[in-house]
């Protein structure tokens, strides 16, 4: 008789997580299992021996419990859009992939306190729906919103083009569910506006991309529904023009700014070319552009006066050369895609490199001016596509290969193009990641911006959360 062969421990462990998870909850196939280890940007080929899928935040603890037991570290991933490999596992195949995916209910919603009560795996763009049902606006909102669930959306503290009024994902969570790197659960899903006891430890775990523990399930903030929302966009000379269209606004009404994003004409280009149905509803190409929008939940404010107001002073100034405002919903959405197929429509040009770079919202156009020259001369004929959120001062400063280069080579040089940019932003006193996190391609530059005392605390807090380092080891830390 042929022996039985000898289990390897990941195999005994797949055994004993089978009998928490059950067979809907695990996947193993190679087929199944590679789109999970796999980052959006093609950035990063991972592999993992499984993809386990848990049910609800007990069978996460049982699975951490589990994986702390066998040393084997977790990878937790929501909808596996992050930009900077945050969710992928280690090409080595060390890793499990924990998917939050099945966990995707409501919990509570309730329209007098102006909460949310949701699992993790629930898509943004769903937790926006179920805000919306309920007379409400959960004001968060990102281009893969999707796709990105709200458990990786609190975990990388995201931001979007909400932030100008509402602040960034940290700033919408009174309580979160988390499992801790040891298998404890953490209950904290209490929905009080005042709560002043001791360490705040939610927003230990909002940010830290998922080191410190699982986020499983979260109590966010709503607001009331706008009744009346106006979106333009318009053709300016300039970054400046587009920075002094910004102020313009806010001083006219800063409550009634719901986003202001900037976006170059290089950008602009990619999307009327590679993207189905994109039209620019202007007269003709422009070398810049801003995208407004206006938003109150108060009757008879009257934003589409004040909107044609602060354009038609603008163009009188030359702040604004043409301008688009949309009448209906269609275009809104229409206008607003414009904007959040950039990412989308860098990939289908080419290999980019990413810079989720932010200043000081004032040093934005000379941000976009000094860091176009310096990346010119770097690499002849690369194409800076910089675009974002510029009422946050936070400008996702992106560049395409030049025509024609080979892909491997330009993003071979992706360190020497960063450290450039980087360059610029720390002399304008800016972030290196602005809401992209730093996951696995960024812990390199965590000594240089944040060494000492900082990176010190935080490499403590990692030792007495996960002493093991279980907890999607590679990211965040260097
Ligand atoms: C966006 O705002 O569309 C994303 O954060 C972008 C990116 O850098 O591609
Ligand atoms: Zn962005």
């Amino acid at each position: 008789m042929p022996d039985s062969p000898v289990p390897t421990p990941i195999d005994t462990l797949l055994v004993a997580i089978r009998a928490v998870v059950g067979e809907r909850g695990l996947l193993t196939e190679p087929a199944d299992t590679a789109p999970y280890a796999e980052d959006w940007r093609r950035l990063y080929q991972g592999r993992t021996p499984a993809v386990v899928r848990p049910a609800g935040a007990e069978e996460v603890a049982a699975v951490v419990r589990l994986c702390a037991e066998a040393g084997v570290p977790v990878v937790p991933q929501g909808g596996n859009t992050s930009m900077v490999g945050g969710a992928t596992p280690a090409a080595d195949g060390s890793e499990l992939v924990l998917s939050l995916a099945r966990m995707n209910r409501v919990r509570a919603i309730d329209p007098v306190d102006l909460t949310l009560t949701i699992e993790a795996g629930v898509t943004l763009k769903a937790a926006q729906d179920a805000a919306a049902e309920a007379g409400c606006l959960l004001p968060l909102s990102i281009a893969s919103e999707g796709t990105a669930q709200v458990g990786g959306i609190l975990a990388t503290n995201a931001g979007g083009n909400n932030t100008v009024r509402y602040g960034n994902a940290r700033d919408m969570v009174l309580g979160l569910e988390v499992v801790l790197p040891d298998g404890t659960v953490w209950n904290g899903l209490r929905r009080l506006r005042k709560d002043n006891t001791g360490y705040c430890l939610r927003q230990l775990f909002v940010g830290a991309e998922g080191t410190l523990g699982i986020i499983t399930a979260a109590v966010l903030k709503l607001v009331p529904r706008p009744r009346e929302t106006e979106v333009a966009l318009c053709a300016v000379a300039s970054p400046e023009a587009a920075l002094g269209l910004f102020t313009r606004f806010q001083a006219h009404d800063p409550a009634a700014v719901q986003a202001f994003e900037y976006m170059s004409g290089g950008g602009m280009g990619f999307v009327l070319k590679h993207i189905p149905g994109a039209n620019l509803p202007l007269a003709r190409p422009s070398e810049h552009y801003a995208l407004v929008e206006l938003a109150t939940p108060r009757p008879d404010a009257g934003l589409r006066a004040a909107l044609e107001a602060v354009l038609e002073q603008a163009l009188a100034d030359g702040l604004v050369q043409d301008a688009a405002i949309a009448e209906s919903d269609a275009q809104r959405a229409a206008i607003w895609r414009l904007r959040e197929e950039h990412s989308e429509a860098q990939k289908r040009e080419g290999a980019s490199v990413k810079n989720d770079v932010s200043v000081p919202v004032s040093k934005v156009p000379e941000l976009i001016r000094r860091a176009t020259a310096a990346c010119e001369a770097l690499i002849q004929g690369v194409r800076c596509v910089p675009f974002g959120h510029m009422g946050d001062g936070n400008i996702h400063f992106n560049l395409e290969q030049p025509e024609g280069a080979d892909a491997a080579w330009f993003l071979a040089q992706d360190h020497a193009i960063m450290d450039t940019v980087n360059e610029v932003v720390r002399d304008l006193g800016g972030s290196f990641s602005a809401e992209h996190g730093v996951g696995l391609l960024k812990p390199y530059m965590m000594p240089d911006w944040r060494g000492g005392a900082e990176l010190a605390v935080m490499q403590r807090i990692k030792h007495a959360l996960d002493p093991r380092g279980i907890m999607n080891p590679g990211k965040v830390l260097p």
